[in-house]
């Protein structure tokens, strides 16, 4: 059976993983450099970069050993090429050209969206085609998955992803870092009525995503006065997101049934599909709509290597290996024939200190 060792390293978490063919995890390792960017409240590009090569090289070895494999027993190195941020792409890539030149070993660049798109089938062995709401720091979109390689993209958003979105509002609130499942914890002990939010593009056609004006409210809600109570504030915040996906995916779902009248499953990946709060808001609207959500566990939904392994196995299968001076790219989108998304850039109350992640910065 075929054994893949993926590197992950496109943002702050360092990851190596070896997965085999017939969906075994033999190690899947995360490290994740929350230390190194706490003090600045967000991912500062250079010390992940910095980071990564100072953690990738012992955690290789630990993967290794946790799969009780050989090296010489791998198929091929799989490692993310992008999108993210460059220098810690370069880092991961051309860690994994060196493992391929020297175990003479196929290469395979994996886009990281891909990675994201495909770890269903590792979790859930489903078949093409799924409808795919990708939610994660950088990006927030739906995705027609028709096969390894092929996507279509239906919609995406116009301004902030929506983990960027709950990252500023956590930093807003106080409530720590990495601000997603902290604002988590926090909703869970707040009333989501007592500040009143908007909910930006419900009920418009189509399914794009706007929520640049939700965290502009929320900015807004949390200096008036009096201050409402931060648990109500994250918890309004949290419900007005799971609304408008939830909008937002009857739409996409219409949209996705024109091209497949027999689409079974909406899918969710991505850091944002660990959120329970919007785990349950789609359940309801997929069986609404008579699908059924499909949802990778949460420590698959939040950057990881194994799905790039996986990645690299459905690549690998069909003899899609890349050459070994296959670039790092910092922007790759999956559906290349989608139009740029219109990032609005600057819409809404900056939140963040100087030292934030770049605007958009894993957008395709
Ligand atoms: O997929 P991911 O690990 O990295 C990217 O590819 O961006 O997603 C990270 C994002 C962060 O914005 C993080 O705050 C968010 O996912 N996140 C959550 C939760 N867990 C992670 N957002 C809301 N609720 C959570 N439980
Ligand atoms: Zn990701």
């Amino acid at each position: 059976m075929r054994h893949v060792l993926g590197i992950e390293t496109s943002c702050d978490e360092t990851a190596v993983a070896v997965v085999a063919a017939d969906g075994s995890i033999l190690a899947n390792l995360v490290l994740s450099q929350l230390d190194e960017h706490r003090p600045y409240g967000g991912v500062v590009p250079e010390i992940a970069a910095r980071a990564h090569v100072e953690h990738l090289d012992g955690l290789l070895g630990r993967a290794v050993e946790t799969a009780g494999l050989p090296l010489g027993r791998l198929d091929a190195i799989a490692a993310t090429a992008g999108p993210g941020l460059i220098g810690g792409l370069m880092v991961g890539l051309v860690t994994a050209k060196a493992l391929a030149l020297a175990l003479d070993r196929p290469l395979i660049a994996v886009n990281h969206l891909e990675a994201h798109a495909l770890s269903v089938r590792l979790t859930h062995g489903l078949p093409f085609p799924y409808l795919l709401l990708l939610l994660s720091g950088g990006h927030c979109q739906f995705q027609i998955v028709e096969g390894v390689g092929r996507y279509r993209r239906l919609g995406t958003t116009i301004d902030d992803a929506v983990g960027e979105a709950f990252d500023k509002v956590a930093k807003l609130l106080g409530l720590g870092y990495p601000g997603g499942p902290a604002l988590e914890r926090a909703a869970a002990a707040g009333d989501a009525r007592a500040v009143p939010l908007p909910r930006p593009m419900l009920g418009r056609p189509g399914c794009d995503f706007s929520f640049a004006g939700l965290k502009t409210a929320a900015a807004r809600a949390a200096t008036a006065e009096p201050a409402p109570n931060a648990v109500d504030l994250a918890a309004g915040f949290q419900a007005a997101v799971a609304d408008i996906l939830a909008d937002r995916a009857k739409n996409a779902i219409k949209l996705a049934h024109v091209r497949l009248p027999d689409l079974k499953h909406l899918v969710l990946a991505g850091g944002v599909a660990a959120n329970q709060t919007v785990r349950r808001r789609l359940d309801a609207t997929a069986r609404e709509c008579g699908l059924e959500l499909v949802v990778p566990p949460a420590a698959l939904c939040t950057d990881n290597a194994a799905m790039v392994a996986w990645a690299g196995l459905e690549r690998l299968a069909l003899g899609l290996v890349d050459p070994l001076d296959v670039p790092a790219r910092a922007r790759w989108p999956l559906d290349p024939k989608a139009a740029p998304a219109p990032f609005a850039g600057g819409q809404g109350v900056s939140l963040a200190g100087p030292h934030r992640r770049p605007h958009n910065w894993r957008q395709a």
